[in-house]
């Protein structure tokens, strides 16, 4: 794991969400490098896809939880994740029709100050209820 020092601040101290959080990390680490090497497009859509992939599989890992046990703040937290992802989404399919590494630069930037800014203000603020229901 790249970074270990900023994600283990970014604890949520349920291993499942972390480690995704790790590998979220990793693949904007991961994309960043590739658009320094002049990676080809393909490879470069290919990684956004994954990226989009795993952001919308482990905003359902965490959704899933907070709505069986009525987690009070389900709402929020859920808009902010379809939020990001309607962004992401809709920013993949402009770089379809017109493509540049400055956007794509600036989307791994958003995306990345997004999620630190996520886990500290929101994803943190359910480990004790979700520790409570016997998640760890
Ligand atoms: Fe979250
Ligand atoms: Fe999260």
């Amino acid at each position: 794991m790249k970074n270990n020092q900023a994600l283990a601040d970014l604890s949520v101290q349920i291993a499942l969400f972390d480690k995704q959080h790790a590998e979220i990390y990793d693949l904007l680490e991961t994309l960043k490098r590739a658009i320094n090497k002049g990676t080809p497009l393909t490879e470069m859509f290919y990684g956004i896809d994954m990226l989009i992939d795993k952001a919308l599989f482990h905003f359902k890992s965490e959704e899933e939880p907070m709505l069986k046990f009525n987690y009070d703040g389900y709402q929020a937290h859920k808009k902010e994740h379809d939020e990001l992802m309607e962004r992401l989404t809709q920013k993949r399919t402009n770089l379809t029709t017109s493509f540049s590494v400055q956007e794509l630069r600036l989307i791994i930037d958003e995306v990345q100050r997004w999620i630190i800014k996520h886990i500290t203000e929101k994803d943190k603020y359910y480990t004790e209820f979700l520790h409570d229901q016997g998640m760890a």
